[in-house]
């Protein structure tokens, strides 16, 4: 049995009480072959970052469901800062949408996105099982517009689901 709280009873948490900045610098165990940023480092601080995210939302422990949406845009060296801003875009009844955005840092602090995902966190008690989670307070026309897109990418992760893939 899920534990469930109906919506109305539900506590509101707005987008900003989670929202996760991290800082991490490239170094040399970090990179490939090519000298860049391995893919397998970059996605491991997205889903720790996400994870935060939704932990400090949810006021629990998560864990990562599903991550179906995550493009490399540009590559990060050796020695490069890479920042990366991680905050809940939609909320089901256990489950939280994370963007994770993440960026290459230039000396003069100027930001280039090298990397955007999605991730599904599902908030868990003490067995694993999948529990209720705070609404979601949306404050800005941009969080507004956020839950709209995310609400057609939740609905469509369903569907599919529903068939199987
Ligand atoms: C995530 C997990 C807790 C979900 O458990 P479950 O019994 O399938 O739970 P439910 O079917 O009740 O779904 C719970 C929520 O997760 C969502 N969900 C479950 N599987 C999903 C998937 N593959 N993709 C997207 N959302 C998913 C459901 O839509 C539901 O959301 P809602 O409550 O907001 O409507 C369970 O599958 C699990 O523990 N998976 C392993 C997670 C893990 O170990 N991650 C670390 C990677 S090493």
């Amino acid at each position: 049995m899920i534990e469930t709280t109906p919506a109305e009873e539900r506590p509101e948490r707005p987008v900003s009480h989670s929202e996760t900045w991290q800082s991490c610098l490239v170094m040399q165990g970090h990179i490939n072959g090519y000298g860049r940023l391995f893919g397998g480092v970059l996605m491991s601080w997205i889903d720790q970052v996400a994870g935060i995210v939704a932990r400090r939302h949810a006021g629990c422990e998560a864990t990562t469901a599903a991550v179906d949406s995550l493009v490399f845009h540009a590559p990060a060296l050796l020695n490069d800062i890479v920042v990366l801003r991680g905050r809940v875009t939609h909320v089901g009844q256990t489950s939280m949408e994370v963007r994770v955005d993440s960026f290459r840092e230039e000396a003069d602090g100027t930001r280039h996105l090298i990397n955007r995902a999605y991730l599904v966190m599902v908030a868990i008690d003490s067995s694993g099982k999948s529990r209720s989670v705070p609404g979601l307070r949306l404050e800005t026309e941009q969080e507004r517009m956020e839950w709209e897109t995310a609400a057609r990418r939740d609905r469509l992760r369903r569907e599919r689901r529903a068939e199987g893939y």
